[in-house]
């Protein structure tokens, strides 16, 4: 089997992506909060149970506005709040569970075991983890790993990793 042709590459207008190699990540800017939640739908909705999501940025950078989308994209018609204070919230979709994650409260810790393993290994459950690097060892090693950054006041760089081929396939729908 032929190797397809690399894609152009040019640098395209500001909401669509910027660089996306065929496999394994790539980044893009958002150019409003409607964007980054439409972005985040796209992947909620080819999401599957078992797969995991984490969302790194400083504080503002987007990740519960994505989140936002992305629990509507997986059928979720409820509000999605930041679960800062409770940790972690459940939205239940259709016989499926988005736990949703948000560790920022014990950033700095040292914590040896945070007991993450119920959301992680819950078969039936999709799991997005706001500040993931508190958990560390405990995120699996097949996620899709998103970096948020302020490009400026209204617009965000997105940089995605796809650590395996469960989120190779999430990413797909955006490459
Ligand atoms: N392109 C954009 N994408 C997402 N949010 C944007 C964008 N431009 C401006 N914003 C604003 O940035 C803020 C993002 O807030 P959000 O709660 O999603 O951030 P967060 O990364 O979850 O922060 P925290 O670490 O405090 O949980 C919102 O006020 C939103 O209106
Ligand atoms: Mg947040």
């Amino acid at each position: 089997m032929r190797t397809p042709p690399p894609r152009p590459s040019p640098t395209r207008g500001e909401g669509e992506l910027r660089r996306f190699p065929a496999r394994g990540g790539g980044e893009l800017v958002t150019k409003s909060e409607d964007e980054t939640r439409k972005l985040g739908g796209k992947i909620g909705k080819a999401a599957k149970a078992g797969d995991v999501v984490t969302l790194e940025g400083p504080l503002g950078s987007g990740k519960t506005t994505f989140v936002q989308g992305f629990a509507r994209g997986a059928g979720f018609r409820g509000q999605v709040v930041s679960p800062s204070f409770a940790l972690t919230r459940r939205y239940l979709v259709r016989g499926k569970t988005i736990h949703h994650l948000d560790l920022y409260r014990l950033a700095g810790r040292d914590l040896p075991n945070l007991g993450l393993e119920e959301y992680f290994q819950d078969p039936k459950a999709i799991c997005i983890v706001e500040w993931p690097e508190v958990a560390g060892e405990e995120i699996p090693a097949d996620h899709l790993r998103v970096r948020f950054e302020h490009a400026s006041e209204t617009s965000r760089r997105l940089s995605f990793n796809a650590a395996g081929s469960r989120s190779e396939k999430m990413l797909r729908v955006i490459g």
